[in-house]
């Protein structure tokens, strides 16, 4: 990962991102990251005599841009500054429209970056297991739009997917108005395959009743392939298309989830590596072929205290691309499983109803509607403890 998470929009995407904001007249416009300034020039386009206001870490992009557009204030600074309205000579509650494309980084909780999430309405940070650059710069977006002022921001995948940012979803929802997400296709940014989401939401206007919000799914072109609209309130487990897509297509199947069935998941202990140093047999997904169930046999049973599968076990690839939700039965012997597999155990009636429902078609877009991650595809166990068999 590039350490100031420099990954530049397409300008099909900048011009998706700046045709969905419904201020048609904006007088401060407001960029944090500007970088190249793809997004800056997307607003330009479509908006005349803006005062814009681009601010960025990298001394390289504002000489250059400062160079390109001579009339516009750009300002070096950190983005992560809780005095940042005084660095950018703004007043908080200010701004009209905000755009952003944030750097995805790890940051280091500490008083500054708690109090700027708190001020915007996102919690508290030890609500949030881990703290990223992405959820601070759209809390500083936040304090500085004027209360009904838009921000569009390009977010990664585990915010609007993984269950990590139930919280974070259920703050932008209780404390702000969601006016839609739409679903960016894979792989649009350079040297990165982060999976991404623009998230359009109006500072501050909270609505105390449940309200319908447009999901959309683009191409990569930048153009509107499909949308729906799902209330707000089902938004706090997911908020992507793909999910609520499937959702609404595919009729549940009637039985009971593992999780009611008390099928017991395991996640195997040692990485690929780990385990190729043991010398030890074990199993990765690279084993499990297809969405078949072909039936292993293992007669070594040297291992390390990791997790073992044995006779009758279903293993299950919980992690990859093409790979997730391949999975086999275990026939005879004990091995070692990695960690990019789930070992499943229950009893034999159960497990046949499991591998039916593995191998139906329901069960295969079940696995591809619930796989989420920024770069490589993760199968939660909480999603799989809710599969219906
Ligand atoms: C993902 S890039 C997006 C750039 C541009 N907005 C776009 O859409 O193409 C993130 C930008 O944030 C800048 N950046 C990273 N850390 C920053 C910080 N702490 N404060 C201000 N800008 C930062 C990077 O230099 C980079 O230009």
């Amino acid at each position: 990962m590039n350490e100031l998470g420099q990954y530049y929009t397409e300008s099909s995407f900048s011009d998706l991102l700046i045709s969905f904001i419904s201020n048609n007249n904006p007088k401060k416009v407001l960029e944090l990251g500007v970088g190249k300034g793809s997004l800056l020039k997307a607003a330009l386009q479509r908006w005349n005599n803006i005062d814009f206001i681009g601010a960025d870490v990298d001394d390289d992009n504002i000489s250059m841009l400062s160079n390109e557009f001579p009339n516009i204030n750009f300002y070096l600074l950190n983005g992560l500054s809780s005095k940042l309205d005084s660095k950018l000579n703004l007043e908080i509650n200010s701004i009209d429209v905000a755009i952003c494309n944030p750097p995805y980084l790890y940051i280091d909780k500490n008083k500054e970056v708690n109090s700027i999430v708190y001020n915007a309405g996102l919690g508290k940070s030890t609500n949030y297991k881990r703290l990223t650059s992405d959820i601070v710069f759209m809390a500083q977006n936040l304090i500085l739009l004027k209360s009904g002022g838009e921000l569009g921001i390009i977010l990664p995948d585990g915010l609007i997917t993984s269950h990590e940012f139930e919280f974070f979803r259920k703050q932008i929802l209780n404390n702000h108005l969601l006016l839609g997400i739409i679903e960016l296709p894979d792989r649009i940014f350079k040297k990165t395959e982060a999976k991404t989401f623009i998230l359009l939401i109006k500072k501050g206007n909270i609505s105390k009743k449940s309200y319908r919000v447009p999901l959309i799914k683009a191409d990569k072109d930048g153009l509107i392939l499909d949308k729906i609209f799902i209330t707000s309130d089902n938004l706090i487990r997911r908020m992507d298309y793909t999910y609520h897509k499937w959702q609404k297509s595919t009729p549940s199947l009637s039985g009971k989830s593992l999780g009611e069935l008390n099928v017991k998941i395991q996640r195997g202990k040692y990485t690929k590596k780990e385990l190729t140093m043991m010398n030890v047999d074990f199993i990765h997904t690279s084993d499990l072929y297809s969405n078949t169930s072909s039936e292993l046999i293992f007669r070594k049973n040297k291992y390390e205290n990791g997790v073992i599968a044995q006779k009758g076990d279903i293993v299950l690839s919980r992690v990859g691309k093409r790979c997730i939700g391949t999975f086999s039965i275990i026939k005879k012997g004990n091995v070692l499983i990695s960690d990019c597999i789930y070992r499943i155990q229950t009893t034999e009636v159960i497990r046949k109803k499991i591998i039916d429902a593995l191998n139906s078609d329901y069960g295969k877009k079940w696995m591809k509607a619930h796989s989420h991650g920024v770069c490589a595809k993760v199968i939660s166990k909480t999603d799989l403890l809710n599969f219906r068999v």
